[in-house]
């Protein structure tokens, strides 16, 4: 079928579908939503089948959808109807919850139902149940829906109109600050994280830290027996601040004060610097109990035989001094004696790389770009050069960027199949990029694949990125069964007879990729064009920037997404509207 993806963004549900029905071989374009006359230009041009919208925030236009058949992606249970659907499933802490695929009409959210899911509600914010569950749930009912798309035009299966199709869901309005606002002095720890993890990643919750207004995200439980006024900020680890709630406390990791130079999210200790010094510190342990929080941790198998490597970086985004701790953990755990080292990244992105809005807020965006890239690098080489052992990059989230490259540095690459992986910098106004991936990429894929992957600029499904090479295996129904059987295959490997032989054959290969080439120059090569991009005379990377991290909506969709929009593009006879 040839279907159009109109979004308001191409976010990761829309990443994420794009991957999976280019792969079952639909033919796809896409167009942002940026004014009716422009997507009406689209489909005239790109004659779709169907229109899709995994992520829209205002209606389709009348002159569309009375005439092509358009289909909407609503986060929602059936019946539910709203633009702040899944808030309000977090914040009031619905076991279950769902996606609804209707038929666009004149109302929003009240067409037809062409396919429903459902999932069981986890404990996690927002923005993580919309990339892990929501995405399964809504993968599945595009597939469904649009399997039926032959039936409905032949007249031989109809949708459900949302009037016959029940539900217990209804419509609820827009999600207001006044709804999530958090009364420190009655609400209980679980109220303060349903709240926050409502509004996490956006809009966050509005509220006031040492006096300032700012809003909070990244919320996590802190300890039960803290002294101190509920709504007092007592202490702080990496970059987070907790805060004594009426029964224990939490843990801010990030905020966003707008009133402030940098108005964008950053770590809550360097937002508040000043205050949060004054804090007194709780220092995380590599290993500790697992309702501790903190960025990084470290374990092993019963049997010490693997170790797990963790570092759940808010976003993926890893920063300089973030860089500099994964090193120095690195360090510390290869000192272990463990056969089989796993990086197990952060459970909802392995890695973004480098941390633009860091970079953004500081003094000088070029400075700290080169050093965010120069500790980036390092933590590559630390893991390229762990040759005494096998290394595995386990994804149980998506990789992207820089984060994608600096899992290639492992020997092995495992991900599930709801990881999308971006490996290509082009996106960020054009950066070349660095963390050894002109090394990492041709060594997997062949110089010519290679240069086709990263100009190419489209996301990959883990299954694919398993078909081509990029990794190594695609397994496990999703991120829970990803994991345990990730575990087993980890502790496989270390048991294997010819584990010993394998290292060896890893050594002697790196021995002579250095010989060919040695890993300092591809590092000094990608750091001299890195350097051009961060302060040559083309601004493009940091205009990208700025965009990125401040959240400008796009006025044009991308060619390398828009193929309609491609020179030479001609819409094929045949398409049903
Ligand atoms: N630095 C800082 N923040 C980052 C980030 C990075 N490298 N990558 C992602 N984020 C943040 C986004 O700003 C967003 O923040 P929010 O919580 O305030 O909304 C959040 O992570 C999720 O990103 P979003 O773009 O909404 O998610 P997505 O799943 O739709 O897209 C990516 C994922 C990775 C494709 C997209 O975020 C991206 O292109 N990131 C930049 C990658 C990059 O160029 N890195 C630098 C070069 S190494």
């Amino acid at each position: 079928m040839r279907i159009l993806f109109l979004v308001h963004d191409f976010n990761s549900l829309g990443q994420r579908l794009h991957a999976e029905l280019a792969a079952d071989g639909h033919d796809l374009s896409v167009e942002f939503d940026i004014r009716d006359s422009v997507t009406e230009e689209a489909v005239a041009s790109f004659a779709p089948d169907v229109v899709l919208a995994p992520f829209l925030k205002r209606a389709i236009p009348a002159s569309i959808w009375t005439k092509r058949l358009c289909l909407v992606v609503h986060p929602g249970i059936v019946g539910d109807r709203g633009p702040s659907a899944l808030d309000w499933a977090v914040q009031q802490g619905e076991i279950e919850w769902g996606v609804t695929v209707l038929q666009a009409n004149g109302e929003i959210d009240a067409g037809d139902i062409w396919a429903s899911r459902r999932f069981p509600m986890r404990a996690a914010s927002k923005a993580s149940l919309y990339r892990r569950e929501v995405g399964d749930a809504a993968l599945a009912c595009v597939r469904e829906a649009l399997a039926r798309v032959d039936a409905w035009r032949h007249g031989c299966w109809r949708p459900i109109p949302l009037a016959v199709a029940g539900g217990r869901g209804r419509l609820r309005p827009l999600m207001r600050q006044v709804d999530r606002h958090i009364d420190w002095r009655l609400d209980d720890t679980a109220t303060v994280l349903a709240k926050l993890r409502a509004g996490d990643g956006f809009p966050g919750v509005a509220d006031r830290l040492f006096g300032e207004t700012c809003h909070l995200y990244d919320a996590h439980p802190g300890p039960p027996d803290i002294a101190g006024e509920p709504g007092a900020c007592v202490a702080r680890r990496e970059g987070a601040i907790l805060r004594r709630t009426v029964d224990g406390s939490v843990w801010i990791g990030h905020v966003r004060r707008k009133d402030s130079d940098v108005p964008i999210k950053r770590p809550a200790t360097e937002a508040f610097a000043a205050q949060a010094a004054l804090l007194p510190e709780r220092p995380a342990a590599l290993v500790r109990d697992h309702d501790d929080h903190g960025e990084l941790r470290y374990e092993e198998s019963a049997d010490g035989s693997v170790g797990f490597l963790s570092f759940a970086f808010y976003n993926g985004a890893m920063g300089s001094e973030q860089c500099h701790r994964l090193e120095a953990a690195i360090a510390q755990v290869a000192a272990r004696p463990t056969r089989v080292l796993v990086f197990t990244g952060g459970p909802d992105f392995w890695s973004n790389g480098i941390h633009l809005n860091r970079i953004e807020a500081a003094e000088s965006a070029a400075d700290e770009s080169w050093r965010n890239i120069v500790a980036m690098d390092d933590v590559c080489a630390a893991i390229i050069n762990l040759s005494d052992r096998l290394t595995v990059a386990a994804l149980r989230g998506s990789a992207a960027a820089g984060g994608c490259f600096l899992a290639l540095a492992a020997d092995q690459v495992w991900a599930h199949p709801g990881v999308v992986l971006n490996p290509h910098y082009r996106n960020m106004g054009n950066l070349y990029g660095s963390e050894y991936w002109t090394y990492l990429l041709p060594r997997r894929l062949g110089p010519d694949r290679a240069r086709q992957l990263a100009g190419g600029r489209l996301p990959l499904t883990a299954a694919g990125a398993a078909e081509i090479g990029l990794i190594d295996a695609c397994f496990g129904s999703g991120a829970d069964d990803f994991e345990d059987r990730m575990r087993a295959r980890a502790l496989g490997l270390a048991a294997a007879g010819d584990l010993a032989a394998c290292v060896q054959a890893k050594a002697a290969r790196r021995a002579a990729d250095e010989a060919a080439k040695p890993l300092a120059a591809y590092r000094d090569e990608e750091l001299a064009q890195m350097h051009r991009n961060f302060y040559g005379f083309d601004p493009s990377y940091h205009v990208a920037r700025y965009r990125f991290v401040h959240k400008i909506p796009p006025s044009w969709t991308p060619r390398h997404l828009a193929r309609h929009r491609q020179p030479g593009w001609r819409p094929v006879a045949g398409s049903a509207p």
